[in-house]
């Protein structure tokens, strides 16, 4: 906890919109809780959810915990898990970090039976595994004997730094790693079981340097002979010849009861294919740009368990540009790439293309039941040779795999942050189903982003929805993960880790989006609707028919008509406020508008009269405001922001500008005794004593007076500048906290108030003739 509140919030301003929830509201709300270990810090590595048993699995550095997940509980248990003895110092003598790189990274977390759990850890690059007694459902039962471990070679990789896959499925463990102490031996293993232990050849043809990010069991049909296991990975892709060091992302498999030849391939694969996935957006000159480095695959599952959909996060950053996407495969595109030409390259003087020779039977990468029963084949042991050395010699498919509609779902170019991790949740709302995108970056945030579609065209609109900083600090996030708790509310959170900890976070809070109907519809969020009252969670099929929800358009003006749309107690959310400027120096307008798809437009009011305020170099519309580069004495007047979304208009801040001249705020700095322009004097108030500062010092101070001093205080800092603020509290000191001072004061105000009031009007009068410009002019005349 001492480690998380070295830091603070402040540390990152929020971007763009309300809807950027930082950490200390997220904890203050109840939205989110955070588990950071009983030492402080967790180094957090591993992690398994446990829906079956409600329990949360942490594996950290030389460290295990079980947290138990309930909407009251929170209770946790520990393991010591340290490096063998003497494997620390071993691996210190090696010339390894002793802080970064010998201990016990905890890598795996795989459920083993019914009562067991599987870890291994890197061991001090010692790689080991055991055993961890977790109970049945229901118990909190958390024990391991340290002492009791295997080797874990093969299992995890001897480095902690080193990327890393795996599944653990039918007592047995499928790996994608590096598995020797140097980090060459690039390797997809199969251990544990009994079978005996299968791996990949070493060949680049099969791997290049691959950086493995997530392996997946996806049966083809009911028949589990025909179980497959996807291995996701980027590698260096010989295929694009001459471009040198080029990354493709691949999608890979084997079949789940490959056992290897007989004679060649012995225990190794043989039915290891793999093909490119490919993710691209057009580009203005026909040349496509790729994004070609995966970062993290979501696989979302649904009743058809044969076909989730696999959504992945890709990057390609260069020196001119950084873009991330997200790309959305079928499995049965998958699938065809796989059942598609294999790829060929007849010697080294010549081009890559489609195999057009005769394939052996039975056709490489596809061990089926029905060929083992009927095709009079045992195993993958009794294949010919022929098959085996075609496998060996062909793991490439031809066709690459496009994702749904050709096209990434997002894209995010030259943002300031990286697109890390990706959970999906497929959501019902009144008009239909959307895939709602929780999106992890390497600032500790999580963007909440729903991609729409437009009528039958190909545009998506992507909105989103919110930005959450989960971590008070910058951390990078190391995964995040859903999960429907097993209790009578069915609660969903949102689990989220990074190396200071993990964080439970409610996918939603509705009633944050506001009092009205209209911005509850706004807000376009599947999870909430409009029920009448409130902003709430949406239930489908609920008894409650009256809802109202618009993800699609998100139209106010349909769903909410008869909403008190136009009720002024809930919609106008102005606050009147002052601010100062000064003659010839710059000021600033705040206006965030409450949605990031919202835009801002300025209105002027002088005189009864409103127009639009005119943008140039010296006043210019910012996100956060309207910027005034330079003040003038004539840009006076009352400044009304409009937000504008979707056909709905919303007035979000009424300013009363007041150009202060020059010399005021250097007098009220330099002369004690020098009096206040009428510039200062509160309008709406119309006394002194409302806002002066050290009304909040003397007693009896209504708590109006001091809300209203200090937003008054507040604009004059705004003013000088924060170095000046003990200069200004002194003076405010002394001139309003003392009696016989103030009644002082009273009088020379008072002299210096009708001073300035007759300045005033001769300048406006002046100002008048000035501004009589040739467009006015041409107003007048008609035109
Ligand atoms: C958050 O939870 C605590 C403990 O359950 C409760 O006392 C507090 O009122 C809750 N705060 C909010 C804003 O719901
Ligand atoms: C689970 O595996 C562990 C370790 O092999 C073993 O000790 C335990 O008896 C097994 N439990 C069940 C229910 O099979
Ligand atoms: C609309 O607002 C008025 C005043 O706030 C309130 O009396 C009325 O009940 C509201 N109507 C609906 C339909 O909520
Ligand atoms: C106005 O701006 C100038 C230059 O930026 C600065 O030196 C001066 O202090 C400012 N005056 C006031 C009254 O803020
Ligand atoms: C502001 O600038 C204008 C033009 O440079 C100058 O005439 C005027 O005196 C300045 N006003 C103040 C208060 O400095």
């Amino acid at each position: 906890a001492a480690f998380i509140s070295a830091c603070n919030d402040a540390f990152r301003m929020p971007l763009l919109n309300r809807f950027f929830l930082l950490s200390a509201d997220l904890l203050s709300t109840n939205r989110s809780s955070i588990f950071s270990g009983h030492h402080g810090q967790l180094s957090l590595t591993a992690v398994f959810l446990d829906e079956y048993r409600d329990r949360l699995f942490l594996g950290g550095k030389d460290v295990l915990y079980s947290l138990l997940l309930g909407p009251t509980s929170s209770e946790s248990r520990e393991i010591y898990w340290p490096p063998l003895p003497g494997n620390r110092e071993d691996c210190i003598q090696t010339g390894k970090e002793p802080q970064t790189e010998c201990a016990n990274f905890v890598r795996l977390l795989q459920p083993y039976n019914r009562t067991h759990l599987l870890a291994c850890g890197t061991g001090a690059f010692q790689p080991m595994c055991a055993f961890i007694s977790v109970g049945h459902r229901g118990e909190h039962v958390f024990t391991m004997d340290p002492l009791n471990v295997e080797n874990g070679r093969g299992k995890v990789p001897h480095d902690p730094s080193f990327p890393f896959a795996s599944t653990f499925s039918g007592g047995e463990l499928y790996t994608g790693l590096t598995a020797d102490f140097l980090g060459r031996d690039s390797v997809i293993f199969r251990s544990m079981g009994e079978r005996s232990t299968m791996r990949t050849e070493t060949d680049q043809k099969l791997l290049h340097d691959p950086k493995f990010i997530a392996a997946h069991l996806i049966p083809d049909n009911d028949d589990r002979d025909n179980d497959k296991v996807y291995f996701f990975f980027t590698e260096k892709a010989t295929e694009a010849g001459d471009r040198e060091g080029a990354i493709h992302t691949r999608v890979g498999r084997v079949c789940a009861n490959d056992v290897g030849g007989q004679r060649v391939l012995v225990n190794k694969w043989s039915t290891f294919i793999k093909a490119r996935l490919v993710c691209s957006v057009a580009g203005p000159h026909g040349i496509d740009t790729h994004f070609n480095q995966l970062e993290d695959v979501f696989l979302l599952r649904t009743k058809d368990e044969r076909n989730p959909d696999v959504y992945a996060i890709f990057s390609t950053i260069s020196n001119v540009f950084q873009g991330f996407a997200v790309c959305v495969y079928r499995m049965a595109d998958i699938r065809e790439a796989f059942n598609g030409p294999f790829a060929h390259k007849e010697g080294p003087d010549y081009q890559w293309g489609a195999y057009e020779g005769r394939v052996p039977y039975p056709r490489p990468g596809v061990v089926s039941h029905c060929l083992l029963t009927t095709g009079g084949f045992g195993s993958t042991k009794d294949f010919p040779d022929s098959v085996l050395q075609f496998a060996r010699s062909h793991p490439l498919m031809w066709r690459p795999v496009f994702p749904a509609l050709r096209q990434p779902v997002l894209v995010k170019a030259n943002i300031p942050y990286k697109l890390k991790q990706i959970v999906v949740d497929r959501v019902e709302a009144e008009d239909g189903q959307y895939d709602v995108m929780f999106i992890g970056t390497d600032v500790g945030t999580i963007l909440k982003v729903i991609a729409l579609h437009s009528g039958n065209s190909l545009e998506t609109e992507e909105v989103t929805l919110e930005e959450l900083q989960v971590f008070k600090c910058e951390y990078k996030l190391l995964f995040i993960m859903s999960h429907v708790l097993f209790n009578a509310s069915k609660q969903q959170a949102l689990y989220v880790g990074s190396p200071a900890g993990v964080a439970q976070v409610k996918l939603h809070r509705c009633e944050m989006y506001g009092k009205a109907c209209a911005e509850c519809c706004l807000a376009r969020d599947p999870y909430c609707a409009w029920d009448g009252s409130s902003c709430s969670r949406y239930v489908p099929n609920s008894k409650r028919r009256f809802r109202r929800q618009d993800i699609r358009h998100g139209n106010p003006a349909l769903q909410c008509v008869d909403q008190n749309l136009s009720g002024k107690d809930y919609l106008d959310v102005t606050e009147d406020k002052m601010v100062y400027g000064t003659e010839n120096n710059s000021t600033f307008l705040e206006c965030v508008p409450r949605s990031p798809q919202a835009s801002v437009s300025w209105l002027v009011q002088r005189d009864d009269r409103k127009e639009e305020v005119k943008l140039d170099d010296r006043v210019m519309s910012t996100d956060q405001g309207l910027l005034f580069r330079r003040l003038f004495h004539q840009d006076e007047g009352i400044y009304i922001c409009h937000s504008r979304e979707h056909g709905f208009t919303q007035t979000l801040a009424r300013l009363t500008l007041q150009v202060l001249p020059g010399e005021t705020v250097d007098e009220l700095m330099a002369r004690d005794n020098a009096g206040l322009s009428d510039s200062f004097k509160d309008r709406s108030g119309g006394n002194y004593r409302a806002w002066m500062p050290c009304s909040s010092y003397s007693r009896g101070a209504s708590s109006s007076q001091m809300s209203q001093s200090r937003s008054w205080f507040k604009d004059v800092i705004q003013l000088i500048g924060p170095s000046n603020l003990p200069l200004v509290e002194d003076y405010c000191e002394r001139m309003w906290c003392n009696d016989k001072l103030r009644r002082k004061h009273k009088s020379m105000l008072e002299k210096y108030r009708q001073a300035q009031e007759g300045a005033r009007k001769a300048r406006s009068k002046s100002s008048g003739e000035r501004n009589r410009t040739p467009r006015d002019l041409r107003a007048q005349e008609g035109y």
